[in-house]
């Protein structure tokens, strides 16, 4: 059901974890399943994005979804990080079942929630970011499904 590599990441997650004093912090819920996923993003003065890490409490797909995006933002700038998409990571993991393509999306919002943070901190716009609908962090009221 999951290719070899969903079960590498979900087996050995890269870059779980926080990062202190992070660039910017993103925490998302999974409207489907309630499951919750924070993003934490180190960048540079460049804005490249030098360390990325992620804590979820979700399932095994957003585990090693998260895992993949976390590789696959770092050493992009803030600007590139946006072609990191759902649809990017799963093709990075060869794939995905139909049912669990949802919890690839949190992924791709955590990264996108971290990026408005950073950016509202440091008062820049990010082309093409747009407000995170899920971003849950400091205690906002959540979506209602
Ligand atoms: Fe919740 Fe996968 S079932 S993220």
């Amino acid at each position: 059901m999951y290719s070899e590599k969903v079960m590498d990441h979900f087996q050995n997650p890269r870059n779980v974890g926080e990062i202190e004093d992070a660039s910017g912090v993103g925490t998302v819920g999974n409207a489907k399943c309630g499951d919750i996923m924070r993003m934490y993003l180190d960048i540079d003065e460049n804005q490249v994005i030098r360390d990325c890490k992620f804590k979820t409490f979700g399932c095994g797909a957003a585990v090693a979804t998260s895992s993949m995006a976390t590789e696959l933002v770092k050493g992009k700038t803030v600007q590139e990080a946006l072609s990191v998409t759902n649809k990017a990571v799963m093709e990075a993991l060869d794939g995905l079942p139909p049912v669990k393509v949802h919890c690839s999306l949190l992924a791709e919002e955590a990264i996108h929630a971290a990026l408005w943070d950073y950016a509202e901190k440091h008062n820049i716009k990010i082309e093409g970011l747009e407000k995170p609908k899920n971003d849950i962090s400091e205690g906002e009221e959540e979506e209602d499904y």
